[in-house]
């Protein structure tokens, strides 16, 4: 049965805080006491745990990592830039995925509290922005894409502007009936997306043509297939992420529908298979090893309020004229 430092100090005679000086290393402590404590821990077979160390000193060199769906490049992808930077600077991540399901992400907050984690990294998620700065209070926090309030710190595109370059991309080929497929409206940086599209095209004084999507391949390949369906198909479809493009790219493969002579197609994010597609994928590339390795940087160096802002910008390929 594992002891418990409270043991220790009972059997050593001393309070439990200057077992955990001795535990920590932290502190002065007598020669005489310092024997007790350990006489003490040999006698109990005492084993401190990283966690019992961190409880005391508050020191777990262990942070959270919370995100809506590791199944995605993007967040994989930004994921994989945090945890470099933490393993660099000797910290450990726990990883949680919430699947874009609000309890989840309660859920895993409360664990991550629990596991006495020194703080947590959100990347993107639905919550509304008071309820998730609630859900993470007390614990040090940066917010990665998405713009929380002013005294909170995050990593930010303007995908609002990201979508402008998009949209207007396929406006500058000639697109005359250009499509969005949207990511799910719980999104912000979906909805921002949607926001772009829709004033580009109202500048251009082009009609808007809005399909629901929801991040994932088969959201795009089953809005594509919708779309291409139509009487009057779209000659330009702006994805809100890469995801939803390379449905799309699928179903016009399946349905002999050129790329890029009868229709072009912009995606977001600009992950790995984008250059895989067949067309390659032209895209807004957001840099999420970047992104990562900041949201780590600003909460390793415990800056609060501070928000670095990336550029999101166009990578063209085959998939537009
Ligand atoms: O592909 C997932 C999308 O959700 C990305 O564009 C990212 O911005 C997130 O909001």
């Amino acid at each position: 049965m594992s002891n418990t430092i409270k043991e220790v100090a009972k059997l050593a005679g001393v309070s439990v805080s200057t077992v955990s000086r001795v535990i920590n290393n932290s502190g002065y402590v007598g020669e005489k006491t310092r024997k007790k404590i350990v006489d003490a821990m040999d006698t109990l077979s005492f084993e401190p745990s990283s966690i019992a160390r961190g409880l005391v000193s508050g020191k777990t060199s262990t942070i959270g990592l919370l995100l809506p769906d590791v199944s995605n490049p993007f967040f994989a992808e930004v994921a994989r830039g945090t945890e470099e930077a933490a393993i660099e600077s000797g910290f450990t991540v726990i990883l949680c995925n919430s699947n874009w399901d609000l309890e989840r992400e309660r859920m895993y907050l409360n664990v991550l509290k629990g596991r006495a984690v020194e703080g947590v990294i959100v990347i993107g998620n639905r919550s509304a922005e008071r309820d998730l700065i609630g859900a993470v209070s007390p614990l040090p926090c940066v917010f990665v894409d998405r713009k929380v309030s002013s005294d909170q710190s995050y990593i930010w595109i303007d995908h609002e502007k990201g979508a402008s370059i998009a949209t207007e991309k396929l406006l500058s080929i000639g697109c005359e009936h250009i499509a969005h497929v949207t990511g799910p409206r719980k999104s912000t940086s979906a909805r921002s997306r949607l926001s772009g599209y829709l004033k580009t095209m109202k500048q251009s004084g082009m009609e808007p043509s809005v399909v629901p999507g929801n991040f994932r391949f088969a959201g795009g390949y089953e809005a594509a297939k919708a779309l291409f369906l139509k009487d009057n198909p779209p000659d330009g479809i702006f994805a809100a992420n890469d995801m939803m493009a390379i449905g799309i790219i699928q179903a016009a493969n399946e349905l002999g529908v050129s790329i890029p002579n009868d229709v072009s197609i912009v995606g977001y994010d600009d992950i790995d298979m984008a250059k895989c597609t067949s067309p390659a994928l032209t895209t807004i590339r957001q840099p999420a090893n970047e992104m990562g390795r900041a949201a780590f940087s600003l909460f390793k160096n415990r800056v609060s309020e501070m928000k670095i802002e990336f550029d999101a910008r166009l990578v063209e390929r085959k998939s537009t004229k």
